[in-house]
């Protein structure tokens, strides 16, 4: 049974990643799983300064869900080159560095001063955190200020961008082109949609910050429409995030365009979650008859009526 799959230079053993910010720098979780099990981890977002994020309350649960705020809290470039990056060499699968940034000068500098460290396979450039006043969202909510990102780090390295893309606009397939065209290798979504919760015994709102990033199962459905729209409108890998629990869940990303998958909020419930979707996916194609778990990708079927899809003719 062939599982991997490659983006340019990055190469992984399966299609389940983890999720930038829901499996910390990719060590903390090694008591509970096997990361040599995955086919890569995607690190939380690095910012040129350390950031000590936003003011708590930020995590409330939801049904189905979480909203969080955490304001890319994170320890700083330096830090992660330090003390984070030695220790993910040699953990036995890929690593992704998700990088943010306030400004196009940001994260110029975040992956300049990486580009030369060993072992980074592949960045995540993250344009779509809804937490933060300035940058994320701002970035990757209008397809020219996603160009522009893309554009600027584009000449500034060999290894492959992906571009994470957030789902808080109306035709994120048009932010994804508009991405590729800047010579992106790849995109990955949804990012959390924005999203809010209220105590109504004090008429406080549940996250300091008011709204907040909404992950989990409740947001699959949504998640799968935007991979769908996005895998038909692009030429490059369109990597699927949003709610995956299960390996049924992940078939689903890829029978609607995805070639690979990010699981992220259910490991925070289950650190191992990532590991034992791989397995019930190789487990479910084993039974399928799939030799190759590619021939599931964009294997959607479809009846051709002509309809646009989203509307009933
Ligand atoms: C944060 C960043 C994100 O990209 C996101 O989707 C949610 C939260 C954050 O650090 O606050």
């Amino acid at each position: 049974m062939k599982t991997d799959f490659r983006i340019g230079s990055l190469s992984c053993k399966n299609r389940v990643l983890t999720a930038s910010g829901t499996f910390g720098y990719g060590l903390e979780a090694a008591p509970y799983t096997t990361l040599a099990a995955l086919g890569g981890i995607v690190t939380k977002s690095v910012t040129k300064f350390p950031r000590a994020g936003n003011p708590p309350p930020r995590i409330a649960e939801t049904t189905g869900g979480m909203l969080n705020s955490i304001g890319l809290a994170n320890v700083g470039v330096e830090a992660f080159a330090r003390d984070k990056l030695p220790l993910l060499r040699g953990i036995g699968t890929a690593v992704i560095v998700n990088i943010a940034g306030s400004s196009i000068d940001e994260y110029i500098d975040v992956l300049e001063r990486l580009e030369h460290e060993q072992g980074i396979d592949a960045w995540e450039i993250n344009i779509s955190c809804p937490n933060v006043r300035e940058g994320g969202l701002h970035f990757g909510a209008k397809r020219e200020t996603a160009a522009a990102v893309t554009r600027a780090l584009r000449p500034r390295t060999r290894k492959p961008l992906i571009v994470k893309l957030t789902p808080n606009v109306t035709q994120v397939a048009e932010i994804a082109a508009a991405c590729a065209d800047e010579g992106a290798d790849a995109v990955s979504l949804i990012n959390t949609l924005v999203g809010m919760a209220v105590d109504v015994r004090t008429r406080r709102p549940r996250l300091s910050t008011v709204t907040g990033g909404l992950s989990g199962p409740a947001v699959k459905p949504v998640a799968l429409a935007k991979v769908y729209e996005t895998a038909r409108a692009v030429s490059i890998p369109v990597i699927g995030i949003g709610g995956i629990v299960t390996a049924m869940d992940a078939i689903e990303f890829l029978l609607v365009g995805a070639t690979a998958v990010q699981v992220g909020t259910s490991s925070f419930r289950d650190p191992d979650t990532a590991v034992s979707v791989a397995r019930g996916m190789e487990e479910f194609c084993r039974e399928q008859g799939v030799e190759d778990i590619k021939e599931l990708v964009g294997a959607l079927r479809v009846d051709d009526t002509g309809a646009v899809p989203g509307f009933i003719a």
